[in-house]
């Protein structure tokens, strides 16, 4: 019998041990930089892109873990710091669908109040919440958005100067999920103002840190075309296949199961960079083993009871949110290819559709996060698994003549 041991492997949640981060050179090194540059009173804001499961709070996760003096990270990847240590308040918030700048701004400022007395002895502010309300009362409109901007920066304004007081490095607002709140809401011009507002009052220990999945901050960047001016923007790509074998590999050795080669390499190519979907299999393909020796059989299981149980709803529904008809010949022509990357040309010959004619529809599914684009005129699965499941269990039947309605509907349903 096997012996019962700790999943090595987190698929929902955002990694929080250094060790068992994997790469990301290149993100994190922008990152220290922004730390570093905002601690010499030179604040650079910064957005996180990438498609959904990609690793953006995990970066997120380890920046804040930076900002308390935890560089252990660092040491692994051999990036320097600049500084011996950090002592930074930060505050935390999730963005919700419903929010709007008003209740960001309050959200946030309620965070760092609460981090703040725990990190600052005999702590006092009074926070301007019923100001917030009161806005909150009026109606969205340019003018109410600046009072926001006012109110925000005023308050934090009084956090940067206890902080400074307290010989703290400065102040780190963490918005995760920005892509959550809605396009039209302001929310891009309020890191605008906000920032160009700290700037002018002379408040250099503030910076935000955001987060989001790319198709959607493009899509804020329509409403306030200047969001990669406030916010710089740190893009995240696929991992690389060493990558993808060393969270394999670091979870595999933590339980002490060996493995064939061929396990990663089945793994790395299904899951087309994603870690996710690594850590989803890593996790089911040690259930699935009975021996502690990983092989292509164990694999072969733990991808059937992944896509066939443990994520068949949540890909179901992903397939029904791709949209009808012509979507879901698109999404047959896009699994039926032998590579993760499939070209457009593909698409438009198996679909029989002109590429011309395909365009629009391609850019929904980017747009409704089922596709993305990885070249010029290359698509993948956002969810790499979307694609066995549709190996396995086809797709809605196009309806033949309900594609075109479908489209003309979705052309004023996404903007
Ligand atoms: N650099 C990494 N090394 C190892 N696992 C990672 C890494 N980045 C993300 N993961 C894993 O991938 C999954 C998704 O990560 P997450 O940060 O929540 O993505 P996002 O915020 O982009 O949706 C989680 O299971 C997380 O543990
Ligand atoms: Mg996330």
């Amino acid at each position: 019998m096997k012996t019962r041991f700790i999943d090595p492997f987190t698929p929902d949640l955002p990694v929080d041990d250094p060790a068992k981060f994997a790469g990301r050179n290149t993100a994190i090194e922008s990152v220290v930089d922004s730390l570093y540059q905002l601690v010499n009173g030179n604040p650079k804001h910064v957005i996180i892109t990438g498609d959904r499961g990609i690793g953006k709070s995990s970066v997120l996760l380890q920046a804040k873990s930076f900002t308390q003096g935890n560089f252990e990270l660092l040491e692994i990847l051999k990036i320097d710091p600049g500084v011996k240590s950090y002592s930074f308040i930060t505050a935390w918030h999730d963005c919700a669908p419903d929010q709007t700048p008003t209740t960001l701004a309050s959200g946030i400022l309620e965070q760092l109040q609460n981090e703040a007395v725990s990190f600052i002895k005999g702590f006092k502010i009074e926070l301007n919440l019923a100001g917030f309300i009161k806005i909150a009362e009026k109606d969205t409109s340019q003018a109410t958005l600046v009072e926001i901007v006012t109110l925000f920066c005023e308050e934090l304004k009084k956090f940067s100067k206890k902080a400074s007081e307290a010989n703290k490095d400065g102040i780190v607002l963490f918005f995760d999920e920005l892509d959550s709140v809605k396009q039209n809401s302001g929310v891009a011009t309020f890191f605008k103002l906000s920032s160009e507002k700290l700037a002018r009052d002379g408040v250099k220990n503030v910076a935000f840190f955001a987060a989001g999945i790319t198709g959607a901050v493009q899509a804020l960047e329509k409403e306030h075309g200047s969001i990669y001016r406030t916010l710089a923007d740190i893009p995240l790509a696929r991992l690389a296949v060493e990558e993808v074998a060393q969270i394999l590999k670091t979870g595999f050795e933590k339980v002490g199961c060996k493995y064939d080669e061929v396990v990663i390499n089945e793994i790395h190519a299904l899951c087309a960079g994603y870690p996710e979907p690594v850590h989803l299999l890593g996790s089911q393909i040690l259930k699935s083993d009975k021996d502690d020796y990983l092989t292509i059989d164990d694999f072969k299981l733990a991808e059937k009871d992944v896509v066939e149980t443990i994520r068949k709803n949540k890909l179901g529904s992903m397939l029904k949110a791709a949209g009808a008809g012509k979507y879901q010949a698109i999404m047959r022509a896009m699994a039926s290819h032998a590579g993760s990357d499939v070209p457009l040309a593909y698409i438009a010959e198996q679909t029989g559709y002109e590429q011309s004619s395909l365009s629009s529809n391609i850019g929904t599914l980017v747009k409704r996060g089922i596709i993305t684009l990885v070249t010029r005129g290359h698509y993948t699965f956002t969810d790499p698994l979307l694609k066995v499941y549709i190996t396995r269990f086809g797709v809605i039947e196009p309806n033949i003549g309900d594609a075109e309605d479908e489209e003309d509907e979705d052309a004023q349903k996404v903007v």
